[in-house]
């Protein structure tokens, strides 16, 4: 059995509901899945997992959020993170996706394999929310 970690920073819910939809996606498709907010996270979570999901809004100036989500992202850096596959996913106010560009380019200089994100404006709609689930059930193969 595979496991899938979802690790995410959400305030108001919107990159929450896209966790859970993921995790949804994941679960239905087989896999044991680990879905935690970031506080609550562990670097094991992510190493001991086979594929992993890292969500975030968009954030001070269209970045990843920088107290808690970018600083336990940053702890890869320098880990092994054997090209995992992952899924970026997020939600902005207005910057049009622009931090989701960012944020696949650190991951992938963390060597992450990013293989897909679904980034949506505010909330979440039932299309991306269906998105999400396909995401979850890609992690899961
Ligand atoms: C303090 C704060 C800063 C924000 N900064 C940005 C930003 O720089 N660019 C942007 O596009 N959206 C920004 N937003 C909008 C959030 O990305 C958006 O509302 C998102 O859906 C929040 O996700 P959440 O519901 O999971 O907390 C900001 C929101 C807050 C509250």
């Amino acid at each position: 059995m595979k496991k899938v970690s979802i690790i995410y920073w959400s305030e108001y819910g919107n990159v929450e509901l896209l966790a859970t939809s993921i995790a949804k996606g994941a679960k239905d498709a087989g896999a044991a899945v680990v879905l935690k907010r970031v506080q609550e996270a562990t670097v094991e979570d992510v190493t001991s997992a086979d594929a992993v999901a890292f969500g975030s809004p968009s954030m001070d100036n269209n970045k990843v959020e920088q107290t808690e989500m970018e600083p336990f992202l940053k702890e890869f850096k320098l880990l092994p993170s054997n090209n995992k596959p992952t899924v970026l996913f997020g939600s902005f106010g207005w910057d049009d996706g622009a931090f989701m560009v960012n944020f696949k380019n650190i991951m992938s200089d963390y060597n992450f394999n990013v293989i897909g994100d679904v980034t949506v404006k505010e909330t979440p709609n039932e299309l991306e929310l269906k998105k999400a689930e396909e995401l979850g059930a890609l992690l899961a193969k």
